[in-house]
């Protein structure tokens, strides 16, 4: 579905992605993990073209994306949860919804896309006139992810979703994360948290200085202890 090769991010003279590649098969979860400032967001951001590499390529199903502006990747079917959720606070739950579905254009199907949204988080139909900054963190991160959902993704970039849940609530983005999956979307998670990446992944990569350091099924990766003391930092 995703294959990146040889991606190369570079911040002015401080480059941080040297060569990095990897594949998101497709109907798979695949998880990114690296330390702190490792480089995962600057990943995520290289292929939803928030920012520019400069160099390597980003195909999704055969279509070259590196270079390509946010929108139209977007339009090509990758779609991306920011860390944090960056959710519009003072806007209610309904109209940051409706933002995912800004570029487009067909109605009937946003209109399907946003009962889909609430089939998949209830919480979310019964506070959809509520401000979206009066919700809970988790209900918040639904709404991210709804809103993504909005672009009718075919592969969905999610940028640490448990951080800062509660962790009664960690469970439920498990569950999120697993149920988006069987209703056929690829997804590529970067976590923090190692327990929530190996209850959803199939395959991991680590990311450590610009390059992915080790990759293999999530299984037996992320309980490797050597692997999480040398690259995890447990
Ligand atoms: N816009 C930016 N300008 C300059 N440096 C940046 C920018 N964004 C991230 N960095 C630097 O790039 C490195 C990787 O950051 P990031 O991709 O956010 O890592 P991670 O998500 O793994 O914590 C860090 O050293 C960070 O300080
Ligand atoms: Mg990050």
């Amino acid at each position: 579905m995703l294959a990146v090769q040889h991606l190369k991010v570079a911040y002015g003279p401080t480059e941080v992605l040297r060569d990095v590649s990897f594949d998101v098969p497709e109907g798979k979860i695949v998880a990114l993990l690296g330390g702190n400032g490792s480089g995962k967001t600057t990943v995520l951001n290289a292929l939803t073209g928030l920012v520019r590499p400069r160099a390597g390529s980003v195909r999704l199903k055969g279509e070259e994306c590196a270079g390509k502006r946010p929108d139209e990747i977007i339009r090509a079917g990758i779609a991306q949860v920011p860390q944090g959720r960056d959710v519009w606070p003072s806007m209610t739950v309904a109209e940051n919804l409706e933002l995912g579905a800004v570029t487009r254009r067909d109605r009937a199907a946003i209109a399907e896309d946003l009962e889909a949204v609430y089939d998949l988080f209830p919480q979310l139909r019964e506070k959809r006139k509520r401000r979206a900054g009066s919700l809970s963190g988790g209900e918040q991160q639904m709404v991210a992810i709804g809103r993504a959902l909005m672009t009718r993704p075919r592969c969905l970039l999610m940028d640490e979703p448990s951080a800062g849940l509660a962790p009664a609530v960690v469970g439920d983005m498990v569950d999120a994360v697993l149920e988006l999956n069987r209703r056929n979307l690829t997804i590529l998670i970067v976590e923090q948290n190692v327990g929530v990446a190996a209850a959803v992944a199939e395959y991991a990569h680590v990311l450590q200085n610009g390059e992915i350091a080790v990759s293999g099924p999530a299984d037996g990766l992320l309980d490797d202890p050597a692997v999480l003391r040398s690259y995890l930092g447990r």
